[in-house]
């Protein structure tokens, strides 16, 4: 741009006055030092969490000349001319200008991709719940608990993308689209993930639809239903001399049908297998273990909505399992784990469903 030259400042103790703008930047300048004055006549709740916390102090209202006073860098970060009017307010009072050009329209906001765990609201982490208490906008699957939501400000907006065990009421790519137009928007916006969001959660595909966008996304891991439904059983994974390694696999593939998975090299290698997404094709899963050498013995156990109300378990054999999940007519979302470690889960009700149900 002419008349301007890049230059790098040390704004350690420095009286920075931020006009307009938004969490991201406010965050940049604090992390550069800046003791941050914000004025901004609609600040986001990012923004207005950053000067409850005390980190800066903030005016909702259009810039005052006496809002200079002190101010050694403004920076502008409002568009035309309020843009203007503020740059020059701040030449007039002798200090720097740097006026955040019009930000990109695919980097106004922020992105968390944050995985909500089982379903047990106590199951999710803290860096989850700061997200959701920051959050401008929600985007979560159908199984997510209301309570989680209710973590969000009243003010958010919340967005049932209604993904349900595979199953979507609004298609991957219209979910994509709808991130990307919320973080085009401006503000956090915070897709709300059942498990974790890399777990079979189609979770890559909205991070790579949101980069290239341009916009900034964090990923927040949650407990996958694997390790939630070992762990209310009582389930090591891998246990010295019976399982040296886990497997997560799907039995949902692009078809509805089973994956061509190596099954000669699952059954061989002697781990913990753990099935997504199997109720309805656990018949053919364990059809190709037993045709790939696994034998009929082998334990195995299928729970239905682990770690919620109606937690359902059926513990049976790799011969027989997928006989008696089709006789319960499971409806909740069903995990199966097969493999030696199994014959360790504990077979009594798990004292806190009752607690949770609550
Ligand atoms: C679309 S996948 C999503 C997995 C999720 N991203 C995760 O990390 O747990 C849905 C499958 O996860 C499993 N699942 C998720 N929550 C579960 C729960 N509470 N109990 C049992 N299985 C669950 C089931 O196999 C279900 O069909």
């Amino acid at each position: 741009m002419a008349g301007t030259f890049t230059v790098t400042l040390d704004l350690t103790e420095t009286p920075v006055l931020l006009a307009g703008g938004d969490a991201e930047q406010a965050e940049a300048l604090l992390a550069a030092g800046a003791r941050l004055r914000v004025v901004a006549p609609a600040p986001g709740p990012a923004l207005a969490a950053l000067a409850e916390a005390g980190r800066l102090t903030l005016h909702r209202r259009a810039v005052l000349p006496a809002d200079l006073d002190g101010v050694r860098l403004c920076v502008v970060a409002l568009e035309g001319a309020a843009g203007e009017a503020v740059a020059a307010m701040a030449r007039a009072a002798g200090a720097l200008v740097s006026a955040v050009a019009a930000p990109p329209r695919a980097c106004r906001g922020r992105a968390s991709l944050v995985g909500a765990g089982p379903g047990d609201p106590a199951l999710l982490t803290v860096k989850a719940v700061r997200a959701l208490e920051t959050a401008d906008v929600v985007l979560y699957d159908k199984l997510i608990d209301p309570r989680l939501l209710d973590l969000a400000p009243a003010a958010a907006r919340r967005i049932d993308v209604g993904k349900r065990c595979g199953r979507h009421a609004m298609s991957q790519a219209a979910i994509n689209r709808l991130l990307v137009a919320e973080v085009r928007r401006g503000g956090h916006v915070v897709r709300l993930k059942g498990g974790d969001p890399f777990v079979f959660g189609r979770g890559g595909e909205e991070l790579e639809a949101l980069r290239a966008a341009g916009a900034a996304v964090e990923v927040i891991p949650g407990i996958t239903a694997a390790l939630a439904t070992a762990a209310r059983l009582g389930l090591p994974l891998t246990h010295r001399g019976l399982s040296r390694s886990l497997h997560l696999i799907t039995a949902h593939g692009r078809e509805g049908d089973v994956p061509p998975h190596d099954w000669r090299a699952l059954a061989a290698a002697g781990g913990t297998l753990a099935v997504y997404m199997g109720a309805r094709t656990l018949p053919r899963v364990a059809e190709a273990l037993l045709a790939a050498g696994m034998p009929p013995a082998t334990p195995a156990i299928a729970v239905e909505n682990a770690t919620l109300p109606g937690e359902r378990r059926i513990r049976r054999t790799l011969a027989d399992i997928a006989a008696a999940v089709a006789e319960a007519a499971v409806e909740g979302p069903t995990l199966t784990l097969i493999g030696e470690v199994v014959a360790l889960a504990g077979t009594e009700a798990p004292a806190e469903a009752a607690r949770h149900a609550a």
